[in-house]
């Protein structure tokens, strides 16, 4: 028996916050170990870097790049941190995390609450990217900031030097406006001002799942056009499919089991929309390997996951890299590469 079938009464009989926090000391205790041998079949390559397996924890666990080393020893083949903003934030008001087991789903509306770049950069400057796990920052604007296309170039400037890759991320609900960012005119001011900054790491997108039937098209034109090198497709949900929990009217993004479809779907509209001419990394409501297989054949080269480690432990990630090895064998894949986008369309 695992040993987070043991932890999770426990932590579930606290209150979705404290249960994270206590989660990420307990992490923190852990010495970072090797992690398991990857199989060769697993390895895959993605803007230039090396990734042990295409699955990946998504952002918003570790905010303050804590636990990205323990995280990679515990089986994910990279870890992205944050978000962080330039300076240090409190977010919203409590509560503003909540967990709907009976949908097997989060909502929050956290609100990037983080203690800043500075803060994170102190310990990922130690980060060894043990075994060639990868650590990804991803960063955001302070909601009082004045002028949130100059946050996202601080950001960049700020943490390059200690991330593999950066992530720019413009699809949290959290933050008022801060979507208006994937627009036309703001998306392209954005991109065209970090392209300036040339710092030498690949840059990823995020993107919501709530878009309209022309903004894949748009977005990857504009991604194309700036030497954005992968779109993370997607964040959380402002949409409400039909929910059990008694949290289901909560304000706030939606994870888990019930934005899968969203999410799938939105992979496959911005796969068609860039006909293989960027990298998609597949994220929301991964939770299987049948899922995480499915996210790949639809177009994703890299996988990520959040909400159903909540439910099932930090094990899924072992898990799920061996259930991916098994199906690339049993399908008569050489390797996990060759299988993406092989979903006909
Ligand atoms: C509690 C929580 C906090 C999150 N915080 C962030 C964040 O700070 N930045 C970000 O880009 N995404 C954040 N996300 C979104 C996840 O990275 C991911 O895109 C989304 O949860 C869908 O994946 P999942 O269904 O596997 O959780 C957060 C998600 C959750 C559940």
């Amino acid at each position: 028996m695992s040993l987070y079938r043991i932890i999770r009464p426990l932590a579930f009989a606290l209150d979705a916050e404290t249960a994270h926090r206590m989660t990420i000391a307990a992490l923190r205790a852990l010495p970072a170990r090797r992690p398991p041998d990857s199989p060769a079949s697993l390895r895959t390559t993605v803007a230039g870097l090396d990734f042990p397996t295409p699955v990946g924890l998504a952002a918003g666990f570790d905010k303050n790049a804590e636990v990205a080393e323990q995280m990679l020893s515990l089986g994910f083949g990279f870890v992205e941190v944050g978000t962080l903003t330039p300076r240090p934030q409190q977010g919203n008001p409590r509560p503003r995390l909540f967990r709907l087991r009976e949908d097997r789903a989060v909502i929050n509306r956290l609100g990037f609450n983080n203690r800043g770049q500075a803060d994170s950069f102190a310990r990922l400057i130690e980060c060894t990217h043990m075994h060639g796990g990868v650590i990804g920052v991803n960063v955001g604007a302070n909601k009082d900031s004045s002028d949130r296309i100059a946050d996202y170039v601080a950001g960049i400037r700020a943490m390059a030097p200690v991330a593999k890759y950066l992530t720019i991320n413009i699809s949290s609900p959290n933050t008022p406006g801060l979507r208006g960012l994937q627009n036309e005119g703001a998306l392209n001011e954005l991109l065209a001002a970090l392209e300036e900054i040339g710092v030498g790491k690949p840059i990823f997108l995020k993107v919501a799942p709530d878009l309209g039937e022309a903004d894949p098209e748009r977005i990857v034109r504009a991604a194309l056009d700036h030497k954005i090198d992968a779109l993370i497709v997607s964040n959380t949900t402002v949409s409400r499919p039909p929910l059990k929990s008694r949290h289901a009217g909560e304000t706030g993004g939606l994870s888990g089991a019930p934005l899968r479809p969203l999410a799938l779907e939105a992979l496959r509209n911005f796969r068609r929309a860039s006909a293989g001419e960027i990298p998609l990394i597949g994220v929301g409501g991964i939770g299987s390997v049948d899922d995480a297989w499915e996210r790949i054949r639809a177009g994703a080269s890299l996988i990520q996951l959040y909400s159903a480690m909540v439910y099932e432990g930090p094990q899924i990630a072992a898990r799920i890299a061996r259930g991916l090895a098994e199906r690339v064998r049993r399908e008569g894949f050489a390797n996990v590469a060759e299988a993406v986008g092989t979903e006909r369309i």
